[in-house]
């Protein structure tokens, strides 16, 4: 049976039915569902069990791993990630952020799969960064497509360890992963779309300009990502699986609940961008 589609925003996030994800995927369904993830930016499954080999499997099928740059403390699989929380205020997660930015080349995607959920709360946003490109004025996105900003693990690195989820020598962790430049627009390799690619998290710097203005700059276009237009809110269910293209889209785990919630996060390598 050929896979279905039910877009849930004009702009971002569809909900996908007529697959099993746990399965070997054969070559058109793989092609099928790349095709619809570069339509609608990331991809939301219900009931979809499986275990972590199955998942590093099915994230396999688009690509390479690319392994955590920081390993947490939970789980030995150095190929999954396990996002596991009870107290996420303040934690990273809920700031809005793609992956890996702060690496030379940042992730494709991710696979999230929700292991363990609070009856209530705890959901993730997403947001379309081409939608926050297309929203802004033409002179305006003139001027971004001409400058670079810098990314840097610093600041997630020290909510990270603050919060026990993380290695806790900041020191080694900056040595291994020094600050990086990317366009502040980046064009989709596969789309050949721009989107915005700056983020709360990790992009400190737009290279081009005095520090007050970057900061001014920066402030802007870090609220203008928040716009309810641009979003997608998923709500989780143990084994729900949500597949993000993190190239133009950036997403943000609400903080609302005090028991135990657990992620499965296999993240696929990308490009350098452009
Ligand atoms: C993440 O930031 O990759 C985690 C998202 C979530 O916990 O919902």
């Amino acid at each position: 049976m050929p896979i279905q589609l039910a877009a849930i925003t004009p702009e971002i996030g569809a909900e996908v039915t007529g697959v099993e994800l746990a399965r070997p995927l054969d070559a058109a369904t793989v092609d099928a569902l790349r095709a619809a993830l570069l339509e609608h930016l990331v991809l939301l499954f219900r009931e979809q069990p499986m275990t972590p080999e199955q998942q590093i499997a099915l994230a396999r099928a688009f690509g390479e791993i690319q392994r955590p740059p920081v390993k947490t403390h939970h789980g030995d699989n150095p190929d999954l990630n396990v996002l596991d929380q009870t107290s996420p205020r303040g934690e990273g997660a809920d700031s809005w952020h793609a992956d890996h930015t702060y690496t030379a080349r940042p992730a494709m995607g991710s696979i999230l799969r929700a292991v363990r959920v609070p009856p209530v709360g705890g959901d993730t946003l997403f947001a379309s960064m081409y939608a926050a490109y297309d929203a802004l004025s033409e002179p305006m996105q003139r001027m971004l497509c001409g400058l670079t900003a810098e990314h840097d693990i610093t600041r997630s690195a020290t909510r990270g360890i603050r919060a026990g989820h993380l290695e806790t020598d900041l020191r080694a962790i900056q040595q291994r992963l020094p600050p990086v430049t990317h366009p502040v627009v980046r064009t989709h390799p596969e789309t050949g779309r721009k989107a915005l690619f700056v983020n709360r998290n990790s992009t400190v710097r737009i290279c081009e300009l005095a520090e007050a203005e970057s900061a001014a700059l920066l402030h802007l276009l870090f609220d203008h990502v928040h716009l309810p237009e641009f979003q997608v809110r998923w709500r989780w269910a143990e084994d729900s699986v949500a597949f993000l293209d993190n190239r133009c889209t950036q997403h943000y785990a609400v903080a609302d609940y005090a028991e135990r919630r657990i992620l499965h996060r296999v993240t696929i390598a990308g490009d350098a961008p452009f």
